[in-house]
């Protein structure tokens, strides 16, 4: 039996002694058979009480396992500290869903794709050489196709390869896909609306063909001579003021716990929890297109290994994470996590007229942070805290566009003859904030035109209008950048020096929410991207909002689920639900790689201090200052 030492904190990073732990308990109790695979891996942290209250818990870990010669699931939860197996459930795929879609079905789509007589006919009408078609194991999405119900099932695309450098995106093969029964290993139909020419273009970034010779730079480099003003033990971070713990699983990637200023907490956990990628194009070939990269493809487990100079500058701090691998094999991505300080221009200035008094002060933050691949798409996950209390996640969205043959009236021509669909990328942060204590009330305030009167007689007047969100079915909300609304997570039993109620204030970016038809069946299956906000009342096991298996889930899981209760939400522990994302209609420029496009959120403190909390920070010294 593999021995556990080091057992630290409730919410410590999972260690590989306990993925290989977990993987002799399920052996031991009979549930990993030959053709039993892994599809999501991640430790099932104790309870809010149960980390609060510091006391011993107990180190356990969910595990959805597949048994892929017959389809059947298994959702498994395991205690490392008892050795034993703690809960256990057969999935009911019609009306659970599938398990998330893994590495062993990426290495078996092309062989099940050729040997599909249809697949090959419809190849050789278009004069392409089979060996040259790569295909990934796209998610199927739910559709009204009854024959599909409870089977797994993904659909593919091919993409001409020209040769092994070659990146297959510049060639996709249009007017062509396949459904696939991944328990079958067989083709169900191929659904071919005709030949279109594959574009030529070329998709490789040191082509000669589209690039000269490279840019002439001095290097930069940025170096802290007396070295890092944080700390990282076990996890906890110290910053500053900030104190916080890391943590990191497949389906969220980073996940930030206790985040406190000054002894103040202000977020028990933040990560975010669910990402979607809706496509506009109603083609036949493609109107399923839909990916859940965190819900469908746990695509953390893709997270890369961080290089020095290359993708993070600085002084830096990595911290490694421990997935596991399809048949529970413990995984160690180096430098998954980057920790960094960064230099972030003036923190706060005045060159006072009166008593000629000129100060500056410079801004700092501590940046935390992942990058991670899913298919043709990168994502970078940067969370930042400032000295000024500012808390801000930044996501950032690069790679490659994902093409078709027939650009029109849904796509752009980013390429002679390819296009580029127009799509979202919208994610879910789920902040479960506890500003000051674990009550916790929202209110929507945003900027009020007040109409010329006897009250306002020169018509200059505007005003902050404030509504408190009272239940979960008034706390689903749009934003609305026309009238600068925010949302103040307040706690009604704290007040600050002037008897305000302490708070944090969610800054939305305003883009918009998902723009697929209401009644379309992403819009039942991604119902928390149809709102910007959600506030739930905290609830242990609810925790991905479009539900625990989204992978041909039928819709209406996770927040659309929970807030059927209509629970209060002012004054209780609560959980927010942010929504925020890109809406990409791409860009010529995006191509052949896609310069990075940012979206993300902001919360500022309001209140939660007396004043600027940034006040302390120190003068830069003459040295570096003249
Ligand atoms: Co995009």
């Amino acid at each position: 039996m593999t021995t556990l030492e080091n057992r630290t904190h409730a919410l410590a990073m999972t260690s590989e002694a306990e993925v290989t732990a977990v993987r002799e308990v399920l052996l031991a109790a009979g549930l990993l058979g030959e053709t039993v695979r892994y599809t999501f891996f991640a430790p099932e942290e104790p309870t809010k009480d149960e980390v609060l209250g510091g006391g011993e818990t107990d180190r356990r870990f969910r595990v959805v396992l597949l048994d892929i010669a017959t389809g059947r699931s298994w959702d498994v939860v395991v205690s490392v500290s008892s050795s034993s197996v703690v809960g256990s459930r057969e999935l009911d795929p019609p009306r659970d869903g599938q398990p998330p879609i893994i590495d062993t079905e990426f290495e078996m789509i092309e062989d099940i794709l050729n040997a599909a007589p249809e697949w090959l006919a419809a190849l050789a009408s278009r004069g392409i050489e089979p060996a040259s078609v790569r295909a990934v194991p796209l998610s199927a999405g739910v559709y009204d196709y009854p024959d599909e119900a409870g089977r797994r099932i993904v659909r593919a695309f091919g993409f001409r390869q020209d040769h092994a450098k070659d990146h297959p995106w510049a060639h996709p093969i249009d007017g062509l896909v396949a459904y696939v029964d991944l328990t079958a290993r067989s083709v169900d139909r191929v659904v071919d609306t005709g030949a279109v020419p594959v574009p030529e273009t070329t998709g490789n970034f040191d082509d000669p063909e589209v690039q000269g010779p490279p840019l002439e730079l001095k290097p930069i480099e940025i170096t802290q001579p007396e070295g890092r003003s944080f700390t990282v033990e076990d996890g906890r971070v110290r910053w500053g003021r900030w104190d916080l713990r890391i943590g990191f699983n497949e389906r969220e990637g980073l996940t930030l716990h206790q985040i406190a200023f000054d002894d103040r907490p202000i977020c028990y956990r933040a990560s975010v929890a669910e990402m979607v990628v809706p496509y506009a194009d109603p083609a036949p070939v493609r109107f399923w297109q839909n990916y859940f990269d965190c819900g469908e493809y746990m695509f953390a487990r893709y997270a890369d290994s961080l290089q020095l100079g290359c993708d993070c500058l600085g002084d830096i701090l990595y911290t490694d994470a421990v997935v596991a691998d399809d048949l529970g094999n413990p995984r160690t991505i180096q430098n998954a996590i980057c920790m960094h300080e960064e230099d972030y221009g003036v923190a706060w200035k005045h060159s006072d007229m009166f008593t000629g008094s000129r100060e500056t002060r410079r801004q700092r933050r501590l940046v935390i942070s992942f990058f991670t691949p899913i298919g043709n798409y990168d994502y970078g996950f940067y969370w930042y805290l400032y000295l000024d209390g500012t808390i801000e996640l930044e996501c950032k969205a690069t790679g490659i566009v994902f093409t078709s043959g027939t650009p029109g009236e849904y796509a752009t021509e980013i390429a002679p003859g390819l296009g580029a669909p127009f799509h979202q990328h919208l994610f879910s942060a789920r902040l479960d904030m506890t500003v000051d204590g674990p009550r916790n009330a929202v209110e929507e305030v945003e900027a009020a035109r007040v109409p010329i009167g006897e009250q306002n007689p020169y018509g200059n007047a505007f005003r902050r209008s404030v509504t408190r969100l009272s239940r979960e079915s008034d706390a689903q909300r749009d934003a609305n950048a026309a009238t600068a609304r925010v949302w103040h997570i307040v706690n009604p039993e704290k007040r600050n020096a002037l008897g305000q109620e302490v708070g944090y204030v969610l800054h939305p970016t305003g883009q918009p929410t998902l723009l697929a038809d209401g009644a379309s069946s992403i819009a039942g299956r991604a119902t928390f991207a149809t709102k910007a906000l959600w506030v739930t009342r905290y609830a242990h096991d609810q925790r991905y909002p479009a539900g625990d298996f989204v992978n041909q889930n039928p819709g209406g899981a996770g927040l659309p689920a929970w807030v059927q209760a209509d629970r209060p939400v002012d004054g209780e522990d609560i959980v927010v639900w942010h929504t925020f994302g890109l809406t990409h209609f791409p860009r010529p420029e995006d191509w052949p790689v896609m310069p990075v496009d940012y979206t993300g959120f902001v919360l500022k403190p309001a209140g939660f201090f007396d004043r600027n909390p940034a006040l302390d920070v120190p003068a830069t010294t003459a040295k570096h200052c003249h």
